[in-house]
């Protein structure tokens, strides 16, 4: 029996960095785009085949080592499953961009446990799959706060602190987001490990900026909650945020630009998401202005655009 699975990317509206130092952030998954992955059986005697087009990768997981991201989250989850590998051939494929702060790695990894769960015919519950996708963001991302695999693999939008219990959170505001790739590359590894060095550095400074983007997510996350006709204080919130990553050095002249381009084509706030240092921007648009603010970020260079509401999503 072949068996499909898919997951979504996602975007951080509130909190990353002072995530990782303990404090809340607010994710919701994107689903425009996903990654996608398919379990084909094989002949016997043939093995796991890993089948990565997009990433020129095919491969027996017999002969893939430990340390490739594919190889790694297939074993841990033949384990968890209590499984040897089948003759089959897994083929990953991901509309997700890769390394710009829209989660592909963690969705990647998220429809290959939930795949091979089905393929075993033991589904498993979000937490599971979340635990196993975090063991693979351990790898690529040394101390990742847990938030991306958690919005993927729970697919609704989240109230998170790191090693807490979830919050799913009720969205009750017309959230209308235009998000733009600077088309920059930057690995949140070594992002996240810049801002460590510069917080050892000079803690105070940084605790100070981790305590205001609290304050500013918990004022967010009653505002989705309860909704409001007022989104022009939402997209105040987004740009305070803004104010403090740049003060933590993680925006660049490349986000910034984006930014100041879709405030000024009438966006009611902008912000990066994710780790930054490139990567995606994201704009809080209404649905009547998401068209023009879209056509201004690409005129002023965005490399890519992805309109998407997140809308009473539960
Ligand atoms: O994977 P990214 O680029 O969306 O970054 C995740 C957000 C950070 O807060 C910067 C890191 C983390 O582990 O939470």
């Amino acid at each position: 029996m072949s068996i499909t699975s898919t997951a979504p990317g996602k975007i951080i509206l509130f909190g990353e960095h002072s995530v990782v130092y303990n404090r809340p952030a607010i994710a919701a998954p994107i689903h425009n785009v996903q990654a996608r992955a398919d379990i084909q059986p094989t002949e016997s005697g043939t093995g796991f085949i890993i089948n990565a087009p997009d990433l020129g990768q095919r491969n027996t997981l017999a002969d893939l080592a430990d340390d490739n991201a594919l190889a790694w989250i297939v074993r841990l989850t033949l384990s968890h499953l209590q499984q040897t590998p089948p003759d089959a051939m897994l083929t990953v494929s991901s509309t997700i961009p890769l390394g710009r702060g829209l989660g592909s790695g963690a969705a990647i990894s998220a429809a290959i446990v939930q795949a091979l769960a089905e393929f075993f015919q033991s589904p498993l519950p979000p937490l599971a799959v979340s635990d196993l996708v975090y063991e693979v963001e351990k790898l690529y991302h040394g101390t990742p706060s847990g938030i991306d695999n958690t919005v993927i693999a729970y697919c609704q939008p989240v109230y998170f602190i790191r090693n807490q219990p979830i919050e799913r959170l009720q969205v009750n505001l017309p959230l209308t987001f235009v998000i733009a790739d600077t088309g920059v590359v930057a690995p949140t590894h070594k992002i996240v490990g810049r801002v460590r060095e510069r917080w050892q550095a000079n803690p105070e400074f940084y605790e100070q900026q981790f305590d205001e983007i609290e304050r500013i997510v918990i004022q967010a996350r009653e505002m989705i909650e309860q909704g409001t006709d007022d989104l022009t204080t939402f997209g105040e919130l987004m740009r305070r945020n803004q104010e403090r990553l740049q003060m933590i050095g993680v925006s660049s002249p490349e986000l910034e630009r984006l930014i100041e381009t879709a405030n000024n084509a009438g966006a009611l706030g902008a912000k990066l998401s994710g780790a930054g240092g490139g990567g995606n921007m994201i704009a809080l648009a209404t649905e009547e202005t998401a068209e023009d603010v879209a056509s201004a970020l690409l005129a002023a260079g965005a490399t890519g655009v992805i309109m998407s509401g997140i809308y009473q999503m539960i």
